[in-house]
């Protein structure tokens, strides 16, 4: 089983998520377990303070150490190996590989994310309890815990069992380190747009190249920096030159 947790201060925001499709299926399945704690319940005091204003002035409120301490705590109070990750837009940029290996994670050490709010967590936090600090994008957001779901889907949507087409995920954007093929169904013909030939043809070794060389033309238009890095074949690199005379345009 893969263990999850969340430290949020909005603890709502996971129930609809992880409560629906792929996430709900797997925990029914026993892929994963899920729990959320509410930052809030380890706050000390009446009013339950979880923020306090920033050392030095300047906007915004600050998330105090001591509660955030107390929910990590808890969430590791069976002792199991836990890797505690960060989410923060200065942290490592979120990627598949990296949903590779927390998918891998499975079995050995739960993932607990904690999640920020307001101009974010006390510095005393990343620098003591913090292993990993991960960004799912250059921008900003107003709390963790859209972060915290993204990384989440990624990685359980790989455990074993928690697809209904296991197949499904070796094709995918960023799986052979290249986008994805266009994806059709039926009608065969819509608004005067047909499905391209080779794909009603039934001639399997056809249409996986054609697959390959559409996912190749795509990268290679939208994202050409990942090709540098997608370990490509010579057939590949014969596609791609073909690729590149059907599409040149004189003067661009
Ligand atoms: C308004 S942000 C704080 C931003 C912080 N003052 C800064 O400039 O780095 C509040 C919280 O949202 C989360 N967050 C915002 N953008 C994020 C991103 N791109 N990736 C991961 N977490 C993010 C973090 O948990 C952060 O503590």
């Amino acid at each position: 089983m893969m263990r999850l947790a969340v430290i949020s201060l909005f603890p709502e925001i996971f129930q609809a998520y992880m409560g629906a499709g792929i996430m709900r299926r797997a925990a029914e399945k026993s892929l994963v377990g899920f729990e959320v704690l509410h930052l809030r319940d380890f706050a000390a005091g009446r009013h339950r303070i979880v923020d306090d204003y920033p050392y030095g002035g300047g906007p915004g409120m600050v998330i105090k150490p001591e509660p955030v301490y107390e929910a990590v705590k808890y969430a590791k109070r069976d002792g199991l190996p836990t890797l505690t990750i960060l989410l923060s837009p200065q942290g490592k940029p979120f990627t598949q590989r990296m949903a590779d290996e927390l998918s891998g994670e499975k079995g050995k050490r739960r993932l607990l994310f904690i999640c920020g709010r307001y101009e974010g967590i006390d510095e005393r936090v990343r620098a003591s309890l913090v292993d990993e600090e991960i960004s799912t994008g250059d921008y900003v957001l107003t709390g963790g815990e859209l972060p915290a779901l993204v990384i989440i889907d990624a990685v359980v949507r790989l455990l074993p069992g928690a697809l209904g087409d296991e197949d499904s995920l070796k094709e995918e954007s960023f799986s052979w380190g290249i986008l994805d093929y266009p994806h059709y169904t039926r009608p065969p013909e819509w608004n005067g747009m047909r499905v391209p030939e080779v794909l009603l043809s039934g001639n399997h070794g056809q249409i996986a190249l054609w697959r390959r060389k559409e996912a190749l033309r795509r990268t290679l238009r939208k994202r050409p920096e990942l090709l540098r890095m997608a370990g490509l074949t010579p057939k590949d690199q014969e596609l791609i030159g073909k690729i590149k005379e059907e599409d040149y345009e004189p003067g661009k």
